[in-house]
Parts: C-alpha cells; sequence; structure tokens
C-alpha cells in the first residue's frame, strides 16, 4: 500500500484502490488464490472507461489541462501578430532596402526583366558583339556602299568600269598572254609562230637541245684551226708525200729527180751573159 499514493493523480489512485481491494480481499478470503498482480487474467482489458489511457488521451482536443502560454514558454495569444501587424504597418522597417517608391517607373521596368537581352530591349541598346548592315555607316555613300557589298572581286570590278588605260597596264595581248603561260623550266624561247613559244633545252640532252658553248667545243671545230694532209679527203698517199716533205730536196728525191733538175735551161737566140756551171743554152737560130 505504500507504494502508491492516492493524492498523487488519477492513475496512482485507482492503482492504491486495486491494490487496496486486493489486500483487503486477500485478509478476507484467508490466503488462496492468485497473489501476484501480473499473474490475473484480463489484464488487457480495457474494463475502466472512466480512465484515461493513450487512445483516450490522444483523442483529446482543446486545452483540457488549461496550460497556459507562459507556462510553456509562450507568448500571449495574438502578441506575435500584433508584432507582425506592427511591423507590416510600418513606413520603412527595413532601412537596408530600397523603397519601391524611391525607384522610377523606368526603373522599375528594368528591374523585372528576365535577363540581359531583356534588360538591353528595355534599355534600346545593342549586344557587346553584334553586326550592322552597310547602311548603318552613316557616312557611306552608295558607291562605297555597293563595293562593301559586292559579292566578290569580279562584281566590285565591274562596280568599277575601269579599263586598263585608267590605272595604267597594258591591254590584254596574245603574245604576253602565251609568254606567261610558259613553265619555270630552264630553256631557251624559240617563237615558232605568230604568239606561240616554245622552250629548248640547253645542252645535249635531246635532239631539240640547244648546244652551249662548251658542248660546242666538244663537237666542232674553232673558227680558226688546221687539219693534216691525212685529213684531205680527195688526197693521194703520192699527194700527201709531197704535201708534207720536209724540203725541196725530199720532194726531189720523191720525183726520182737528178742534180739535172737544178740546172738553168735558157731557149734564147742569145746565150746568156753570165751562166752558171751547168747551165743550158739551147740557141732557136
Ligand atoms: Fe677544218
Amino acid at each position: 500500500m505504500a507504494d502508491f499514493d492516492p493524492n498523487a493523480g488519477p492513475t496512482s489512485r485507482w492503482l492504491w484502490r486495486l491494490a487496496k481491494i486486493t489486500e483487503d480481499n486477500h485478509a478476507t478470503w484467508g490466503g488462496s488464490g492468485v497473489t501476484d498482480h501480473g499473474a490475473l487474467t484480463g489484464l488487457a482489458d480495457d474494463d475502466h472507461a472512466q480512465y484515461l489511457n493513450s487512445a483516450r488521451h490522444t483523442a483529446i482536443t482543446g486545452n483540457p489541462h488549461g496550460t497556459t502560454a507562459a507556462q510553456v514558454g509562450a507568448d500571449a495569444s495574438g502578441t506575435a501578430a500584433a508584432a507582425v501587424a506592427s511591423h507590416v504597418a510600418a513606413g520603412d522597417p527595413h532601412t537596408q532596402y530600397l523603397l519601391e517608391s524611391a525607384v522610377s517607373a523606368f526603373g522599375l521596368t528594368l528591374i523585372d526583366d528576365a535577363d540581359a537581352a531583356g534588360a538591353r530591349t528595355t534599355l534600346g541598346a545593342a549586344a557587346a558583339s553584334h553586326a550592322h548592315p552597310a547602311s548603318d555607316i552613316s557616312d557611306s555613300t552608295v558607291a562605297g556602299r555597293n563595293m562593301l557589298t559586292a559579292a566578290d572581286v569580279a562584281a566590285q570590278k565591274a562596280l568599277l568600269a575601269y579599263t586598263t588605260g585608267d590605272i595604267g597596264a597594258q591591254p590584254t595581248d596574245a603574245t604576253l598572254a602565251a609568254l606567261a603561260g610558259l613553265d619555270a623550266s630552264a630553256g631557251l624561247l624559240e617563237q615558232t609562230g605568230a604568239d606561240a613559244f616554245t622552250k629548248r633545252a640547253m645542252g645535249v640532252g635531246a635532239s631539240t637541245s640547244v648546244l652551249t658553248r662548251a658542248d660546242g667545243d666538244g663537237r666542232f671545230a674553232a673558227l680558226s684551226h688546221t687539219h693534216p694532209a691525212s685529213q684531205i679527203s680527195d688526197s693521194t698517199a703520192a699527194g700527201r708525200s709531197m704535201l708534207t716533205a720536209a724540203d725541196a730536196a725530199a720532194q726531189r728525191a720523191l720525183l726520182s729527180l737528178g742534180t739535172g733538175a737544178l740546172v738553168n735551161i735558157t731557149v734564147s737566140t742569145t746565150a746568156p751573159g753570165s751562166p752558171s756551171v751547168g747551165d743550158l743554152w739551147v740557141d732557136t737560130n
């Protein structure tokens, strides 16, 4: 009995009474029957609906115990609402923020733009990177714009309508065009016809090649040159022997002439004035 205080709340009082009944009955019944509370049957029965259990306690709404705001550390009802209403009613409770009334109507149209593109539209400004047509060049002329927008160089030339004389150039010439068509290979240029040219290689590489001086020296005789007697194509051996004999005596020997070949023979009607030894005179009288 000493375990339950009948004045410590309804649950404790209920338990005190149950213990008191059990104790009284036990004394009356002479000690037979269940003596342990935990051994009783029907312990889970909800036989006393007048007492609170967890389900009935949860079902209770409102404030059955009359708990005050002060008891739970809360402000009195209406305190927060009044504070909020006062704050809302204040003219400028957040001085760190700019009042909408301080922003111009134009500023407001800029603030609500979703992005930079929208802001540029509001401001009437162009993006940092943008293009213009030629017509936006304020000091441009029609002629200048036409050149600026011409499709290609050919179109620009047509716009200029220049002649070769305008730029001091020589008119197109078929001969020059033919020469311009030659490749970069080395060679000697030969004109083979009207506005027709061919290039001949220098040296002996081809039958059409043009000899250089060095090539020619190996193939042709110099302007001044000699030949041995053997290179006189129609000469005879006898003739070549006479041609190459060392002197007249050798030539006389080749001809098998004796000393008589050296005698002066005078055919006249008068004797020679001062003949040499061995001279002959034939008197024609
Ligand atoms: Fe010769």
